[in-house]
């Protein structure tokens, strides 16, 4: 699709950690983003999107939502599912019926991380925990619905401006700790939401469909991601590696979940760039450290 002058809804583009950075990238590309929260339209009232939609007859219609709390979704599972499960389908079938592209966000959680080698779209779902069963319900919905018109993207580990993400807290605690402790069992690809925002228009110009894996390139642990984000803000807080069994959460992670990007890079001609290349970035830049 053509992007300039085309109007874009985004759910979640108010607040969300990666709706923001798509209100961002869907400006700079010439388009017109309306970036909506629950108070403007709230994706458990279908009617509520509806009259949105026919009151601003958008060329695109974008769901950045979720529930997005791993550990507390195992508490809330009814509204995880609610949200990660039924919502996008519902969505899917208004923009259906408007002739609309519909783009909806994924996860690497899906995954049970039993693999050692980069997970495809070809790759069965199997997670364990509340959040990657109802995130998996959500594409399985939209499957099943067949909208032809349906890009889904399975994202992982983000970082970015505009909202709290891990990396802005590990080095919010760097500045009152001198030593920190963080997982070194979990595998996965950091993502900055920018380069996920600029990436997805990429799919959208070539009216892409079905699912594609988006990340940047490169993996590590959560620790190996502490480690350089508090090297890089100048920090001397020590981050040491410990195992997930001595740092029990509610929820079950995956033990590796990088995402197979061939996919994107063969359909977009695009290699994402490295993980670290992005972090430094969003710590120089971003958030400052850098001046
Ligand atoms: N964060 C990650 O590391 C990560 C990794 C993989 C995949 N993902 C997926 O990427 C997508 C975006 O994640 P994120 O981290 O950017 O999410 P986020 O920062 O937690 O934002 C979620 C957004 O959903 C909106 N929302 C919640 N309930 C809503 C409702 N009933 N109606 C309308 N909007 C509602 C919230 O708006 P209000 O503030 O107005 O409630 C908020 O803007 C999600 O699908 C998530 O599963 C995220």
């Amino acid at each position: 699709m053509r992007l300039e002058g085309s109007r874009i809804a985004i759910l979640g583009g108010k607040t969300g950690l990666l709706g923001q950075a798509l209100a961002t990238a869907f400006g700079r590309a010439g388009a017109l983003p309306f970036p909506l929260s629950s108070r403007d339209c709230d994706v458990l009232n279908p009617l509520c999107v509806e009259q949105w939609l026919d009151k601003n007859d958008p060329d695109l219609l974008v769901n950045a939502t979720g529930y997005t709390q791993v550990d507390q979704a195992e508490d809330e599972p009814e509204m995880a599912f609610a949200l990660n499960g039924s919502a996008p389908p519902l969505l899917a079938t208004l923009a259906a019926r408007r002739s609309i592209p519909f783009v909806h966000y994924s996860t690497d959680f899906v995954f049970n991380g039993g693999k050692r080698t980069p997970y495809t779209e070809y790759d069965e779902p199997g997670a364990s925990s509340v959040y990657g069963i109802s995130k998996a319900d959500g594409e399985r919905g939209l499957l099943k619905l067949g909208y032809d018109r349906t890009l889904i993207i399975r994202i992982s580990w983000l970082f970015g401006p505009g909202k709290s993400n891990f990396v802005k807290k590990i080095i919010g605690l760097s500045e009152t700790h001198s030593k920190l402790t963080v997982v070194n069992d979990q595998i996965g690809s950091p993502s900055y939401t920018p380069d996920i925002a600029a990436n997805t228009l990429k799919l959208l110009e070539l009216d892409a469909t079905g699912i594609f894996h988006l990340a940047n390139t490169g993996e590590t642990s959560w620790h190996g991601l502490a480690n350089m984000a508090v090297s890089l803000a100048g920090k001397s807080c020590t981050v040491s590696p410990v195992p997930s069994s001595g740092y029990p959460t509610k929820a079950g992670r995956p033990p590796y979940s990088v995402l197979d990007l061939a996919k994107f890079i063969r359909t977009t001609g695009t290699t994402p760039r490295r993980w670290e290349d992005a972090l430094k970035q969003y710590v120089l830049d971003d958030l400052g450290f850098g001046a």
